[in-house]
């Protein structure tokens, strides 16, 4: 049986933080679909279609690729045939809201587990919601998100 698992999240813009857990989630996995969230009213800087090229740009493993989903995740884990759903746990404070999701979704589609990963040291405090501020204020994102993203985030805001 092929093992497909799904990492969903809004990435506006994706990360070092997400691009680790990908690489984690592709060397568990045998098929990956990053799954952009459509319309999740959070204002984003990025569009659903840049967000998607973004990943698919940073994107080098040949088992992930890039999807976009509306609706209920655990459906769309269902018609994509995957078992499983990641999501990265970087600090105890996500994992309230991560349970409550989890176990939500456990109730809705119990045939789709929850798997947490744990993101490396160096990325355990990031959020594409820091780096939009930070990036915003003119404080350095370099090291941080990947230097395409960070081209991009330049090109649309220059200082
Ligand atoms: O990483 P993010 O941006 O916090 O991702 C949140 C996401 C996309 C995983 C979550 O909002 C979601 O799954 N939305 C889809 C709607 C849904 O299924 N809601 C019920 C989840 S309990």
């Amino acid at each position: 049986m092929t093992r497909r698992a799904i990492y969903p999240g809004s990435f506006d813009p994706i990360t070092n933080g997400h691009l680790d857990i990908i690489e984690r989630s592709a060397n568990m996995f045998d098929e990956v679909i990053v799954a952009v969230l459509v319309n999740d009213g959070k204002d984003p800087m990025f569009s659903l279609e840049e967000r998607v090229e973004m990943i698919r740009a940073v994107s080098r493993w040949s088992n992930v690729r890039v999807g976009t989903f509306e609706g209920l995740l655990v459906q769309y884990a269902v018609e994509q045939g995957a078992q499983v759903i990641v999501r990265g746990i970087r600090a105890v404070s996500d994992y309230e809201y991560e349970l409550q999701m989890a176990l939500m979704n456990r109730r809705l589609e119990p045939r789709v587990e929850t798997v947490f990963m744990m993101s490396a040291e160096a990325y355990s405090y990031l959020s594409s919601r820091l780096i939009k501020e930070v990036f915003k204020l003119g404080g350095s994102i370099s090291g941080l998100v990947p230097p395409d993203v960070e081209q991009r985030m330049k090109q649309r805001f220059p200082s």
